[in-house]
């Protein structure tokens, strides 16, 4: 059956929306575990202001401290051409750019206007010519916003547009803050797909309103076989009010898996990792299957 790419984000994501600081050479080991679970992407941390997170201050010790797999992509989300000069400095495979589709959201959390994000991100990409470093672009807010609410299609495929003359190797559509619909992902992918039927495309959905597998499950109907999750739901946008959590990895494996999906991650590796993720934060994480088990795990009668 397909394969479908599971792509961690709970090291950028996650610890970005946590209250307090994971000290470095901890983020290193739940890093170091992920690669262990056989995930194919890791999302480990972001180049961007200290200041604007301060929780991701250490991102060059963290990118350099990692143990690298040869299977596994290591990704870092870069907000300009400042992060990309850092980024260019570590190990890392790819950097993540990042623009919102709602003008709002972008001056919110990238103090400028999404013209002048596209026109950084030109300067990027001719800085890292021939570094090896390849680029995915990701459109935040793609499916709503919660300061202008709907989002005009028409306006997200411009900005696809936008990408794809850059000629970025990748393109990622956000649900910031999960208001994507089942039936809104299907329509807006297959028109992305129906346009650039070659493009590595991959969606980022949170589960804010509980719709997050549904639109996964929409996502593969429509032709997508890459998928963003964070290890036990954890993550959101600092600068977007009332976001929450990505969808959850180890509840996502479980769902795939069980449908027969060929996904290379471990799923009990996986759920042995967001316990430890519990213990080290010192409180609950929204993931389901660390609280009920797998379908398979039955109760004496
Ligand atoms: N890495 C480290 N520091 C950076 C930086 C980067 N990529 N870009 C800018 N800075 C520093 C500047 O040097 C400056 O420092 P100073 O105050 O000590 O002089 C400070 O950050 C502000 O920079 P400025 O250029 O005035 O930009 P800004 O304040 O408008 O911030 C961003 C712009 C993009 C740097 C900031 O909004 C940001 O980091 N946003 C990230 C948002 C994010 O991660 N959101 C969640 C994920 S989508
Ligand atoms: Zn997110």
């Amino acid at each position: 059956m397909t394969q479908i790419l599971i792509q961690e984000v709970v090291a950028r994501d996650g610890l970005q929306n946590e209250d307090d600081f994971v000290p470095t050479d901890e983020k290193i080991k739940l890093i170091n575990n992920l690669s262990e679970s056989g995930v194919d992407k890791i999302e480990v941390t972001s180049f961007v202001s200290p200041k604007a997170v301060p929780n991701l201050k250490d991102a060059e010790e963290v990118m350099n401290g990692i143990e690298r797999k040869e299977d596994v992509t290591y990704t870092a989300l870069v907000p300009n051409l400042r992060g990309a000069k850092r980024a260019l400095k570590t190990q890392v495979d790819e950097i993540n750019l990042v623009v919102s589709v709602s003008e709002t959201h972008n001056q919110k959390n990238l103090g400028m206007n999404t013209d002048e994000s596209f026109q950084s991100f030109k300067e990027i990409i001719e800085y890292l010519d021939g570094s090896g470093i390849a680029v995915n672009g990701t459109l935040a807010t793609s499916f709503g916003c919660p300061f202008e609410g709907n989002i005009d299609e028409d306006r997200v495929l411009r900005f696809v547009d936008q990408y794809v003359e850059l000629n970025v190797s990748g393109i990622t559509l956000a649900d910031t803050t999960g208001m994507a619909t089942p039936r809104q992902v299907y329509e807006l992918v297959s028109k992305v797909r129906s346009k650039y039927p070659d493009l590595q495309l991959t969606l980022h959905f949170h589960n804010t309103r509980g719709m997050g597998l549904a639109n996964v499950i929409e996502g593969i109907r429509a032709g997508v076989v890459r998928f963003d999750s964070s290890l036990g739901g954890l993550g959101g946008c600092p600068f977007a009010p009332g976001a929450t959590g990505n969808i959850c990895t180890e509840d996502l494996v479980h769902m795939l898996k069980f449908m027969g999906y060929d996904v290379r991650a471990d799923l009990d590796h996986l759920i042995e990792t967001s316990k430890s993720l519990e213990e080290l934060l010192s409180h609950e994480v929204p993931g389901q299957i660390i609280k009920a088990g797998k379908i398979t795990d039955l109760h004496p009668a």
